[in-house]
């Protein structure tokens, strides 16, 4: 006998049609709500700016308690401010917003670019964008945090972090890979925070290393080191993801060459950054669970439910982006972005809500690299240049290997 969608749980199939499994079952609907069991609890899938104005606000949709296990012992790390609701998430937050100012933002990226401009690239050698620019991110922010990094523990510390975000969302070794990366690193970094106390470590005034030791909580209390650990690692680990869209750069020269010329002479710069973070698939969606019962155009959703947003349907979906599969940065000239159209790394205002508060870092980081990787005379061997839109996350399966000349 087949269950009904809505009595089904889908899991599996989350994890294995990846990407495409909402939108997928979203076009099977009359009204484009999908309706399932997700985790054993009733889910429903919404998509588009008005969903995200719904799912955003506090009083339908909190996060406590609606992040898996699986996604918190990697990603996230227990106690992250993704897992915070109100006073508490809001308190939580200002020590990220507190780092993302203009002046901090320009010394992140000219961080890492200056660890781009260090590295030798033989020409010849062929290199694995990568994973080449996963040790880049991971020297530049460790340096603009105020981490101590040894050059002996780069590759160690980038591998880790990689496998944190590459293993949160599957079953098997990639996952242990990743929940033992962030065993490992969690303890590193929460030794650091106990020598800054301490005295032993000495953390710049106004590094991110600093901010984590010295935050508050509302209640006055600092946090325990172990998680500072998780928060300095919030701001750390999804820098150096930034190496997704490295790679995804490097993909995207490859395929439409004609960029190539005008972002190495560092023309629509930022509009190429923008459609890369709307083409190129990484977060799939968001999750929290209905506060109360709830209606969304004339559909129940009963308290407790897991809501979804999707955020790769929405910046992929023909009603808010003409010709959505076209890779085509000039639709971003001279147009305003507003809060809830363009939302990779979600919708909103960071300030109250859960958006990243990162997205600055990652435009910044990504104008001064993707000019860099323009201006560097590459070919392009033969390799397995698929993107599996199964995969969570996706990933140029060759790594995109290139070969300066
Ligand atoms: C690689 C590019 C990035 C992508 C695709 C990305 C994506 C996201 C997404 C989808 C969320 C969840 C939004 C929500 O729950 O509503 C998020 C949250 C977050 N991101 Fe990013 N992010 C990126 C880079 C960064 C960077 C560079 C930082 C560094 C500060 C950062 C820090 C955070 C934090 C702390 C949160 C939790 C915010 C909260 O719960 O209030 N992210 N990110």
């Amino acid at each position: 006998m087949r269950l009904p969608s809505a009595l089904r749980d889908s899991s599996l199939s989350v994890l294995l049609d990846g990407y495409a499994w909402m939108p997928d079952r979203r076009a099977r609907t009359a009204n484009g709500i999908v309706r399932t069991r997700l985790f054993g609890r009733p889910a429903v899938g919404l998509c588009g700016p008005e969903a995200a104005r719904f799912f955003y606000d506090e009083a339908h949709v909190r996060r406590h308690g609606a992040i898996p296990e699986p996604v918190r012992a990697t990603l996230f790390g227990k106690g992250a401010v993704h897992t915070l609701d109100g006073a508490a998430h809001r308190c939580r937050k200002e020590l990220f917003l507190s780092l993302v100012t203009p002046e901090r933002t320009a010394a992140l990226a000219a961080s890492v670019a200056a660890a781009w401009d260090e590295t030798k690239w033989p020409p010849g050698r062929p290199v694995v964008l990568f994973d080449e620019a996963s040790r880049v991110l991971t020297r530049g922010v460790c340096r603009w945090a105020g981490v101590p990094l040894a050059d002996a523990e780069v590759d160690g510390l980038a591998a880790d972090l990689v496998a944190m975000v590459d293993g949160f969302a599957t079953a098997g070794p990639r996952h242990w890979r990743a929940r033992a990366a962030r065993r490992r690193q969690e303890d590193r970094f929460a030794g650091l925070v106990r020598g800054v106390r301490d005295g032993s470590v000495t953390a710049p005034e106004g590094s991110a290393l600093m901010a984590v030791a010295g935050h508050r909580e509302r209640d006055g209390e600092s946090l325990s080191p172990r998680l500072a650990a998780v928060e300095l690692l919030n701001v750390i680990r999804p820098t150096v993801a930034v190496c997704w869209f490295v790679a995804y750069a490097g993909h995207a020269l490859h395929r439409w060459p004609e960029h190539r010329r005008r972002l190495a002479a560092g023309e629509l710069v930022t509009e190429f950054v923008h459609e890369m973070r709307r083409f190129y698939p990484f977060a799939p969606f968001v999750a929290g669970h209905a506060v109360t019962d709830l209606t969304w155009r004339d559909e129940r959703i009963p308290s407790g439910s897991l809501v979804l947003l999707d955020l790769w349907g929405h910046d992929h979906d023909a009603r808010y982006w003409d010709e959505p599969f076209r890779f085509r940065p000039e639709r971003f000239v001279d147009r305003e972005i507003g809060e809830f159209e363009l939302v990779p790394q979600g919708a909103g205002d960071p300030r109250v809500n859960h958006r990243c508060p990162g997205e600055p870092f990652t435009v910044a980081v990504l104008e001064a690299l993707t000019p860099r990787l323009a201006a560097l005379d590459h070919e392009v061997p033969d390799q397995d240049l698929t993107i599996s839109l199964h995969r969570i996350p996706a990933r140029v399966r060759s790594g995109m290997v290139v070969v300066p000349s």
